[in-house]
Order: structure tokens, then sequence, then C-alpha cells
């Protein structure tokens, strides 16, 4: 494990503005019989003096986040097939034949769209179970960690990309200057990199502090990425807000001077800018949103406990990890959490070591309460379990404050 309080991106000095403390892997859900000692680190937030990038203070090494047994499905949600799929109906291309090559693919979710219809393409995905998946959908995936000398040996051996895609990836990558610069040789003339992450303007104004946790090493912002992409022999040239996840961006990074920046590049740049997004005033003030937010978390679930409630959690997502060991939240407080992923079922929380059951749980017994973990996914789960509602159920969530409905 390395312990850096230098930017990622340009080596000035990082200054923290939150310390969520210690904290598990986020996606590591142990079996029950597992008694060996768990891995810890220290999840705290700094914003760069320098190129203005939020990034955790502290790196956990890639192998121990991404590998075989990486439990995270991206067609797990409904809601996120669908959006992938508008994606791959409009991946912008310039050439009569296309090569897209997407970073981070996952169980094929977006790249099997583009299969289906012959589109030449290739998914990088170091997580060996989830790579597998994608195989199995008909995607050509490479099972490795993207970065400068993969990108060499994909333009060596499969030629320019017209589009690469990264949703949800490139926020996982500290190394991202060496994979940016990479990309900057992948790409066809006229070529674009396309990628999406969590906004941490929609962070801030949402207090969703449950996005920050080890995968998610970067909390892009428009400016930060402007300065990034710059560093890189690359351009800002567009950006979309997006609903999925909280809120996020879709930047589209194109070769210097090869493109003109739309004007929604400016609207957002001077947005953050008006608003002191990373001003130290800001993240202070969102740094005591967040204690308030575990303070009254904590004294709710107590509450209820105490009154003989019957409490459960609603998706064993990644985000739910800060939560549970940011707020001591153990099975004490919260029964089991009800999850749809295979690979998480009968295995245990990370850190907080509540049991991971099946839906089925939780749709045969509800219970009085539920602690809405999957909160970006509301609609799509809320809309699928009204009869938790009808039974006289009531959701809990804490995002963007304390509230039960
Ligand atoms: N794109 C999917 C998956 C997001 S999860 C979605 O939006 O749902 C992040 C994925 O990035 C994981 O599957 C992980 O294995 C992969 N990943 C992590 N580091 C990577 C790297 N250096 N290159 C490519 N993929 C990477
Ligand atoms: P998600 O919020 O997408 O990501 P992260 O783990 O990065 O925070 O995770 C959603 C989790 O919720 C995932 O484990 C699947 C689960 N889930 C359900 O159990 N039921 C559902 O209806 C949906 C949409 C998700
Ligand atoms: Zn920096």
């Amino acid at each position: 494990m390395t312990t850096s309080h230098r930017c990622r991106v340009c080596d000035s000095p990082l200054l923290e503005f939150l310390d969520l403390g210690r904290q598990p892997l986020s996606d590591h859900f142990r079996a029950p019989e597992d008694t060996g000692a768990e891995f810890f680190f220290h999840l705290s937030v700094g914003r760069c003096e320098g190129c203005g990038m939020v990034q955790l203070m502290e790196e956990v090494p890639r192998e121990r986040m991404f590998h075989a047994d990486y439990p995270y499905l991206s067609s797990g949600s409904a809601v996120m097939r669908q959006h992938f799929a508008e994606f791959a109906n409009r991946a912008p291309t310039h050439s009569s034949d296309p090569f897209v090559v997407e970073l981070g693919c996952n169980d094929g979710v977006m790249l099997r769209r583009l299969a289906e219809r012959g589109v030449r393409h290739l998914g990088v995905e170091p997580s060996g179970g989830v790579a597998d998946l994608a195989r199995a959908a008909g995607v050509e995936v490479w099972n490795v960690f993207f970065d400068e000398e993969t990108a060499a040996g994909i333009l060596r051996d499969r030629g320019p990309a017209d589009v690469v895609y990264a949703a949800n990836t490139l926020c996982h990558i500290p190394y991202v200057v060496p994979v940016l610069r990479g990309v900057r040789e992948l790409l066809a003339p006229g070529g674009v990199l396309v990628f999406e992450d969590p906004y941490f303007g929609d962070i801030v104004r949402q207090s969703s502090f449950d996005q920050i946790y080890d995968e998610h090493f970067y909390l892009f912002t428009g400016n930060a990425v402007h300065n990034l992409a710059a560093r890189c022999g690359l351009e800002l040239v567009d950006v979309e807000r997006l609903g999925v996840h909280g809120g996020e961006v879709r930047y589209t990074l194109g070769r210097s001077g090869e493109h003109s920046p739309s004007p929604a590049v400016s609207a957002l740049l001077r947005e953050e800018r008006e608003r002191g997004l990373t001003e130290p005033a800001g993240l202070r003030a969102f740094a005591e949103r967040v204690d308030r937010i575990r303070a009254d978390l904590v004294s709710l679930l107590t509450r209820l406990r105490d009154e003989g409630a019957r409490v459960a959690g609603y998706g064993a997502t990644a985000k739910s990890a800060t939560v549970l060991n940011y707020c001591g939240i153990g099975p004490d407080l919260v029964e089991y959490i009800s999850d749809t992923t295979p690979a998480k079922q009968a295995r245990l929380t990370p850190g907080s070591g509540i049991e991971v059951r099946p839906p089925e749980t939780f749709t045969l017994d509800y219970p009085d309460y539920a602690v809405l973990f999957a909160w970006n996914h509301a609609e799509e789960i809320i809309g699928k379990e009204q009869g938790f509602r009808d039974s006289g159920g009531q959701w809990i969530r804490y995002v963007p404050e304390v509230h039960m409905s």
C-alpha cells in the first residue's frame, strides 16, 4: 500500500478535507467461515492545491480490488442496462468500419450490443470473472489492466480506435495520466475518448459521501478533468450531465486542437468556479453535513432497535461499506442486506459483518424498515418492491439527509 499526500496527477500537495476513517475493501464480501485478518486502509479525501483534482489520500493496490472474484455486475440494474444500450446505439463513430475499445467493460453490458451488430470492438477488463461473462455474451475481451503498454498492444494488434469508452472506470485508476497518454496514442485521427463517472458537484450537492470508497480514487470535476486532459495532450470538448448513479458527468475528450469545444464545457467550468465547488469553505461545510448524517442515522437505527423494530438493508453496494464502517453499523442494527448478486449472497459485508441474503428473504417476510443502500437505483427498486410499502414498511434514506418515506 502506498500513502501519498501529493497529487497523483501533478504532484502538488493535497489539502485533506474529509476523514472517513478505517475502511475495508468495499467489494470484498467474505464467507462467514473466513476468519483470517481482514484488509483495512485509511479513507480520507483531499483536493490538489495545483490542479484542483479531488482524490483519495491513500491508494489501495489495484490487484486487491480487481481480480477473478470481483463481484460487481454492471447488468444488475434494468435502468443501467437501458442506459448502456442507449450509448451503444448512438456511440459516435467516424469511419465506415469503426473500432470501439471499452475500458472496464465488466460483464459486457455495453459492448454486447455492439457485438450483436457486428461492430469491431475490444473490452479491456482485469477482473477475470466478469470478463468471462462478457465473453460468454459474445464480447471480445483482454483480461488485463489498461495502461500505456496495453494501449500500444491494441494499436499494434488491432489498429487505432475511433472511440475509447469508459464508464465508472477512469475514476478507479490512480495512474490516470499514463492511461490517458496511452489513449491519446491509440485514438484514430478525429477519434474521441468518452468517459462517465460520479460527479463531485452532485456528491457535494447531495452530501452523498458514500460515493467515496477504495475503488473511487478520483472524484472528478469539470475543471480538474480539463486540466488533466491538457497535461496528456488531450482536450475536453464536451460534457453532459447524467442522472445515473446519483449524478454523473459524461466527458468527451479529443486530441488537442482536433475538435472545437462545445459551449457546455465553458458553462460547466464557470458554474463550478461560481459555486466555489472546491473552495475550502464549501469542502468544510460538506464534511460537517457528512458528520451530521452519521449522527442522525446512528440515532435513528438505535432508537428503532430499542423499540424492537425489524430493520434490513437493501443493496449490498460498495457505497454501503463507507456508510456502515464510518457509522459503526453492524448486525445489531441492520439484520441483513438483500442483494441480487449471487457472488455477494451468503457472505458478510466488508468490515461490518452483516449477512447478505437473496431478495426472496426480503419479499417473503418484509421487515418494518429497510435502509436503501442502493439509493441511486431508488426508482427501480421502490417500483418493484411496492409490496413492502403496502405492507406498512418504510424506506430509510440517508441522502441528502436522513429521512423515512
Ligand atoms: N463499466 C461498468 C463497470 C464499472 S466497475 C459499469 O459502468 O457498470 C469498474 C470496472 O473497471 C471493474 O470491472 C474493474 O475490473 C475495471 N477496471 C479497474 N481498473 C481497470 C483498468 N486499469 N483498466 C480497465 N478496467 C479496469
Ligand atoms: P450499485 O449502486 O450499482 O453500485 P456500487 O456497488 O458501486 O455502489 O450497486 C447496486 C447493488 O444493489 C448491486 O449489488 C445489486 C443490488 N441491486 C439489488 O439487489 N436489487 C436491485 O433491484 C438493483 C437495481 C440492485
Ligand atoms: Zn494536482
